[in-house]
This record gives structure tokens, sequence and C-alpha cells, in this order.
């Protein structure tokens, strides 16, 4: 059995990146925080915040060992983006200490935003996370032949043109690809292609696709 913390770990689902998208009672825990811990990018968004914060990088395994020792000190609230049970640090923090020993707060997902954006539903689409498992795209082909509507977490610029790469290799050019970069931040854009022509495009490194088969 997991061992008991004196102080739970929060932890912070924020939303696709701009502030805006934040809820009241994440920001209301984050402000009650002795310990921040997050991305650069997530961190920036509290500049004022007069505590310690710590960057979580690609060092998280190592990190996850700290949140534990801090978390027996102080109130450690650790900020992931989007929503926390939608492939995130998250699972590796439950899967060590116990959901008992933290507390969950959700956030708006990139792709619930890239949905929105786009005016269609997301609970018929599946989803996939392309984050360290570029070599995985056959099985996301796969993923794509058999579903309408496919969202994919990019995990770099190129994934996207590797995907495209992949579709027209396996006869799907007919489908219709979102290319949806920067949700809520100040470079946001949101794009429709075909796949042939997604292979002259440049995307950020932030970026969601959504995928359609409307034949
Ligand atoms: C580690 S995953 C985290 C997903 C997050 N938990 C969520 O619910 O959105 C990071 C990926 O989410 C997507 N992402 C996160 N924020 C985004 C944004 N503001 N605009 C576009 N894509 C975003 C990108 O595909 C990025 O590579």
């Amino acid at each position: 059995m997991a061992k008991k913390f004196i102080n739970k770990i929060t932890i912070v689902g924020c939303g696709p990146g701009s502030k805006k998208y934040l809820t009241g009672y994440a920001l209301q825990q984050i402000n009650s925080a002795e310990v921040l811990i997050g991305s650069r990018r997530l961190l920036s968004l509290f500049p004022d915040a007069d505590l310690d914060t710590y960057v979580l990088n690609n060092n998280y395994k190592l990190l996850l060992t700290r949140i534990v020792s801090l978390s027996k000190r102080k109130r450690v609230v650790v900020l992931v983006s989007g929503d926390p049970g939608f492939f995130s640090y998250a699972k590796l923090i439950i899967d060590k200490i116990g959901i008992e020993n933290c507390e969950v707060i959700p956030g708006i997902s990139s792709v619930q935003l890239a949905f929105a954006k786009i005016g269609r539903t997301w609970n018929d689409a599946c989803f996939i996370s392309l984050q360290g498992r570029s070599g995985k795209l056959a099985s996301v082909v796969k993923k794509i032949i058999e579903n309408e509507k496919v969202a994919i977490l990019t995990d770099n610029a190129n994934s996207v043109k590797l995907i495209a790469r992949k579709l027209i290799d396996s006869g799907l050019k007919s489908r219709k690809i979102y290319v949806c970069e920067n949700l809520s931040l100040e470079k946001e854009r949101i794009r429709e292609f075909d796949v042939s022509s997604i292979m002259k495009i440049r995307v950020s490194d932030l970026t969601v696709i959504i995928i359609l088969d409307e034949s």
C-alpha cells in the first residue's frame, strides 16, 4: 500500500496555455502553493508567484523523487498542460505515490479546444499521442483507417509531414486534415488541408491535428 503523505500533491490541469482557460479552482490552488513545478512555458504564466519553482523537462524521473520529498514539508502544486488525465505527467506521479496522496484538478485539453475551434464533436473521436512514439506510425495509420475522426498530439513539427507521407503511401489521400497550432496562444492558427498539400507547409511544435474521413 502507498505511504500516507503529510501534504497531498496537487496536480493542476492548466489548459492549452492561455491563462483565460484556467479554471477558478486551478488558480486558487496555484495561489496557495508553496512549491510550483512545471514546464518553463507553464511556470511563465505565474511570474509573480513568490515561491520555490522547479522546471520540468526531461528530468521528470529525478523530479518525481524530489516532488515526493518536498511534499512532506510543503504544499506542492504540479502544473501540467491541458488536462492531467490526457497524456500527461500526472500518470507517473499517481502511479508512484497513489491517488490517495494526490488531488487532480481537471483542465481544458488542447484537443477540446481544437474540436471547439473547428466546430466538431469529440465524443466520437479516436485519440493518439505521437510524443516519443514517432516510430509507431504504422499503428497510427491503422487507427486512421479504422476511424472517421482521429485527433493526434504531434511531438514535433516534422511528425505532421511523416503522417501525411504515410497516408499517401496507404492510399488515404482523400482525408481532410485540420492543423491546430498554438491553441489559445498569441500565434494560434487553425488551418484545413488535403493530405497532399500538407507536405508543403511548416507547422509549430505545439500542434494538434484532426484527421477526418468525409468521403
Ligand atoms: C504532453 S502532451 C499534453 C497534452 C495535454 N495533457 C492536453 O490535455 O492537451 C503535449 C502535446 O499536447 C498538444 N498541445 C498542448 N498544448 C497545445 C496548444 N496550446 N496548442 C496545440 N497543441 C497543444 C501538442 O500536441 C503537444 O505536443
